[in-house]
Formats: structure tokens, C-alpha cells, sequence
């Protein structure tokens, strides 16, 4: 994972370096750090924890600089520790990387050989080291890069610095993401556009057979055919300044969003009260032959997934399987003639499904991404995009990322359900215009956090918990575990309603809180018959219902009645009722909600 700067021009490149690191802390706070350069001064700084340790440490520093590279780190090989964090300097090379070289243990074996020492325990060291054993032979750095590269397996991006060449970057990447930028006081290098946008009207983003050289005033890129200026475009990216507009935390801002996202979400792809994607450059003729879909992803939106397979499956009868995006390629899935591969994402830039993204491709299937940030890779090489247009999203676990995806899969499955007449146009216009007006189910039942930070009272000294449902409320269940155990640290499971039983029911001792969805009325009394199985042996039983005219006396232990008078509104009630009750437990933990540990909210390595 991590995140990368790079500047170098006439303007206060320890200001640039610093701010654009505070944006992309969202790729992994373990660590940071910054090589400055400038008026004949170098220095590295590197400090443990978030970003805003190394910004007052710089702060510290009175030089002016105009060249510098920072990092955000997300550790994979070393400990997060100040010797691991990067930039990693070997002689006359200092680097940052993003990525995992995979043979780096062979590679380092050779260089300790030659006599090289190793400061850190990473894989980035070791590239740095390679890199420089080049440079010694007295070659350009471009050279020296291209040289390395041969030798490394793995994905990367660096942002590189040369002794001898002061007020100079280099650049190149494979596999993970790297934008160069072109302001109006010089030249910079960034993870994603979002960290170039205050900076930057134009972008380019680099090609994996490239290898970007930065001056001051010029910009080159070197590929094996020659030299070129890159191809700038516009930067339509906008990053907001962090503000939590008066809530606690991001993630409680975002799920306050959720309301007005419904719309922002569907009205782009709705005209006439009926889907119509050509906004997204596509029709119902693109998708008529198609008789099998893939969904492929990961965490949150991995589980967007399980309700789109069934939004896909009630709405268009298309047989649809999700995979994890980690497991896809080797699954094997099997591509029958005609399959769409789905590949959901908020950040776009996950780098598991971009993987599944390529797979799917060679194995010659259509690609449709469904992401929320723009002009990332994702939706750069899917065949086709559907934006969510849910805004930026700073807390690392996705609310309204995961409400969006829902929203649009829904939208998508109207849409395919309509084409292949398995819905009539009365019956796809009725759904569109409900699933419009989830944003009051949604909006009431934010209204309600009192009631679901009493129940998380109740949970939050427990090691571990359950969530059972049927049908989509266990594909809920499976969100609502997630969201528990990566914010408050408690162990959560997701059981199919039905399957407790098969083992696992053991588990349940004298107080040991098991919550059931069932915001179906069909499956009410079956998902309650086993709320009661745990609650004959000791459970401590939580409902999340709808008003479905049946006394609920009895039922449970506790009851939340969820908003809305029809399935639908209930899950989406249910959505924002699961993301507020992991919320308060992590409060009342004292959780560091917004930036959970281990977590990073783009994770750019497999
Ligand atoms: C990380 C985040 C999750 C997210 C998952 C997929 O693990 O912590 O919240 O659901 O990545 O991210 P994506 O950007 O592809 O939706």
C-alpha cells in the first residue's frame, strides 16, 4: 500500500510534501517520512505513527528546500518501526515505494555479497540498494532504473533521488498507481490525483514502460523507443479540505451523508423514472447477450456485492456468482460464453481487483467497474465504469462507499431486468422510484443512534458476538461483522440463520450476544425459531425487524424495529442501523474510529 509525493520546482517543497501526505494517510498510517532538498542542505525525516508526527517534525526545519519526496507507509515486510519507514537511502540513491517486490530476498542475498549492509528489514531497501549498484557503474539514473527493473519481480512505485542531480526526480511504476502533476511552480508525483488536485490543473498519469524525469521546469519521459513531454490532461480530481463539519469523527459525517446520496447516486442513471446508463456511455445492447455475472471485489464492497448477486438474481434472473477478489484468479472461475465481469471498488485502486480486472480481460469477458473515485485505474481500464458519486470518503471504514455500491447494483439489476423483459416497464419504473425514496428510511433511522448506542452498551464488553439472517439479511450480516470487528476490535461472525447450528452454536455460553436480521417477512419465523435456538442456551438475543403486524413480545431480548413499510426500505434502514451500531461500540471503546490499526483505506499491494 502507502502513499507517495514528489515535488520539485521553485516553491516550498517541505509544504507540498507534508500537505500531500495528509491526503493520501488514508493508503496506510504506520509510518512517514520525507527527504527534503535544497540550497546545498539534505535531510530525512521519518517518524513512527500518522502523518501529523512527521509534519511537526518538519515544522522543526528552518531551511528552505525545493525538491522533496515523502512517504505514508502501510507496513508489509518490517515492523512499523522508524528503521522501516521509508525513504530508504543506499550511497547515492534515496527512494519510496509502494508495492512489495516479491524476489527481494535473492536480491538482497546477492548484494550482502558484494558487501552491502541493510539497515531496514524491507523489500524497499533492497530496491533502493539494486538501483544504486547500478548507478555506481557510472550510467545515467534512467539507466540505472531500467536496469533494476529487469531484476525485480513484484509491483511498484518510486519516487526517486540521485546524488549529483539536485532539483531532480525520478519516477517509474508497475503495477501500482503514480500521477506526475504539472503546477505553476514546478513539477510533482503523487499515489492518486486527489493529492496533486490543490496543487495541479493537469495530470499525467504514468505507463507501466516508463520512466518519468523531473526538473524544475521540465518534465521528460523516457521510454525504451525515446524521450518525450508527457501527454497532460486536465485534473477534474478535488479533494476537499478534511473538515468534520461539527461530528466527532469522518465516519459518523459520512453516514449523516448517506441521506443525500441516494440521489447523487441514482439520478445520474435514471431519466424518465427508468435506469438508462448512457451517462455512463453504455446501453442495454451492450449486456443483451450476456447470460452469466461475475462480481469480484473485496471487504465492504465485496459484501455490496452479495446484495447486488441479490438485487441481480430477484430483478434480471441472471445466474450471478461474487468472488473475493484475493481468490478469483485462482478459484478458477469458470467464464462461460458471455460472462460480464462486475469489478466493484470505492477507491479504484484496490489492487486485488484490479488483478481479477486484467484476468477477466485475457479471458476475453466484458468489464464493468462500479467505483466512486475518479480517474483511478479501475475506472481507467474496466471496459465500461459506473461512477457511485458518493464523495470523497476520509474514514478508512466505507459507509457511504458501501451504501452506494448497493444503491447502483440495484439500479443495475433494474436495468438488466428491464432489458431482458423479466420486468415490465410499470414494475422497473415502481422499483426505481422506491428505491429513490430509501433516503427516508435512511434518514430516520440516523435519527435513532440513541437507541443503537443503548444496545451497543450491551455489547461492548463481549469478546465476541454473532449476526445471523437468511437470504440478504445474512449478506448484511456479513457487513455488519466486518464493520464491528475493524473499528471496535471486537470478534464478530456472520452466520447464515440456518447453519448456526452445524457447529458453531457451541460457541454460545450465558450472555454471548447474538443478533438476527430479518427484513424479510417470508423468513421472519424461521430466522426466529433460531434467535431462540441460541437463546435456549444462554444467548443474549437482538432483533432487527420490520413492523411486519406481528407482536414481537417475547421475541428477543431487544427489539429495533426498522424504519420504512417495505423490504426494501428495511435493508437500507438496516445498512445504516449496522454501520451506527459498530460505531457506538467503537466509541464507547474509546476506539480510534476513523483510522482503525493495521487498516489503510486503499490497499495497493495483493
Ligand atoms: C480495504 C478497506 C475496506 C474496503 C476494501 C475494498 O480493506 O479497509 O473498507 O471495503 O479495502 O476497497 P475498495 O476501495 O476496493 O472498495
Amino acid at each position: 500500500m502507502c502513499g507517495i509525493i514528489g515535488y520539485t520546482g521553485s516553491g516550498d517543497a517541505k509544504k507540498k510534501v507534508a500537505d500531500g501526505l495528509e491526503i493520501l494517510e488514508y493508503r496506510g498510517y504506520d509510518s512517514a517520512g520525507a527527504l527534503l532538498l535544497g540550497n546545498g542542505k539534505t535531510e530525512i525525516i521519518k517518524t513512527e505513527g500518522r502523518v501529523s508526527n512527521l509534519k511537526n517534525k518538519l515544522d522543526t526545519l528552518s531551511s528552505n528546500f525545493t525538491t522533496g519526496i515523502g512517504h505514508t507507509r502501510w507496513a508489509t515486510h518490517g515492523a512499523p518501526s522508524i528503521k522501516n519507514a521509508h525513504p530508504h537511502r543506499v550511497c547515492g540513491v534515496c527512494l519510496v515505494h509502494n508495492g512489495i517486490i516479491e524476489n527481494y530476498k535473492e536480491i538482497k542475498k546477492r548484494l550482502e555479497g558484494k558487501g552491502i549492509t541493510f539497515q531496514s528489514e524491507t523489500d524497499s531497501e533492497v530496491a533502493c540498494a539494486l538501483i544504486d549498484s547500478h548507478f555506481k557503474e557510472n550510467v545515467h539514473p534512467c539507466v540505472a532504473i531500467l536496469m533494476a527493473e529487469r531484476e525485480l519481480i513484484g509491483s511498484w512505485a518510486f519516487a526517486i533521488s540521485f546524488d549529483g542531480y539536485e532539483g531532480e526526480l525520478f519516477a517509474t511504476r508497475r503495477g501500482s498507481p503514480l500521477h506526475l502533476g504539472k503546477g505553476k511552480d514546478g513539477f510533482y508525483l503523487a499515489s492518486d490525483l486527489t493529492a496533486l488536485s490543490s496543487f495541479c490543473d493537469e495530470f499525467y498519469t504514468l505507463h507501466e514502460s516508463e520512466i518519468a524525469h523531473l526538473f524544475e521546469n521540465k518534465a521528460l519521459i523516457y521510454t525504451p523507443d525515446g524521450t518525450s513531454t508527457p501527454d497532460w490532461q486536465k485534473n477534474e480530481a478535488s479533494y476537499t479540505k478534511a473538515d468534520k463539519q461539527g461530528y466527532e469523527h469522518y465516519m459518523l459525517k459520512e453516514i449523516n451523508e448517506e441521506p443525500r446520496l441516494v440521489r447523487n447516486a441514482l439520478l445520474p442513471y435514471i431519466n424518465r423514472g427508468l435506469p438508462d446508463f448512457s451517462s455512463a456511455s453504455f446501453s442495454y445492447d451492450l449486456f443483451k447477450d450476456i447470460s452469466k455475472i461475475h462480481l469480484v471485489a473485496c471487504g465492504s464492497a465485496m459484501h455490496a456485492s452479495l446484495l447486488g448477486k441479490h438485487f441481480i438474481e430477484s430483478y434480471a434472473k441472471i445466474p450471478t456468482e461474487v468472488f473475493v477478489a484475493s481468490e478469483y484468479r485462482y478459484s478458477p472461475p469458470v467464464f462461460e460464453k458471455n460472462t460480464l465481469v462486475i469489478l466493484v471498488s470505492q477507491s479504484g485502486e484496490t489492487a486485488d481487483t484490479i488483478a481479477s480486472m486484467k484476468y477477466a480481460k485475457s479471458c476475453g469477458s466484458l468489464t464493468l467497474g462500479i467505483i466512486n473515485a475518479p480517474s483511478t485505474t479501475l475506472a481507467r481500464e474496466s471496459d465500461f465504469c459506473i461512477y457511485t458519486h458518493a464523495g470523497q470518503e476520509l474514514a478508512v471504514a466505507t459507509t457511504k462507499g458501501y451504501l452506494t455500491q448497493a444503491l447502483v447494483l440495484f439500479l443495475f439489476a433494474l436495468f438488466l431486468g428491464l432489458g431482458k423483459d423479466k420486468l415490465t416497464e410499470n414494475e422497473a419504473r415502481e422499483l426505481t422510484n422506491k428505491i429513490l425514496s430509501v433516503d427516508t428510511p435512511i434518514l430516520e433511522t440516523i435519527k435513532r443512534q440513541g437507541e443503537l448506542s443503548s444496545l451497543a452498551s450491551q455489547l461492548v464488553s463481549s469478546p465476541h458476538i454473532f449476526y445471523i439472517g437468511r437470504g440478504i439479511d445474512y449478506y448484511l450480516s456479513c457487513e455488519a461483522s466486518l464493520k464491528l470487528k475493524e473499528i471496535s476490535y471486537i470478534n464478530a461472525q456472520a452466520y447464515e440463520a440456518g447453519e448456526l447450528k452445524h457447529g458453531t452454536i457451541s460457541l454460545i455460553e450465558n450472555g454471548t450476544p447474538v443478533i438476527a436480521f430479518a427484513t424479510n417477512e417470508e423468513l421472519f419465523d424461521k430466522t426466529v425459531s433460531n434467535l431462540k435456538e441460541t437463546k435456549s442456551r444462554g444467548a443474549h438475543t437482538i432483533l432487527f425487524t420490520g413492523d411486519f403486524s406481528k407482536s414481537l413480545d417475547g421475541i428477543a431480548d431487544e427489539c429495533f424495529v426498522l424504519e420504512g413499510k417495505d423490504k426494501i426500505d428495511m435493508i437500507f434502514s438496516l445498512v445504516i442501523a449496522l454501520q451506527l451500531l459498530a460505531y457506538e461500540c467503537a466509541n464507547q471503546k474509546g476506539c480510534e474510529i476513523d483510522r482503525p490499526r493495521n487498516l489503510a483505506k486503499s490497499v495497493t499491494v495483493e
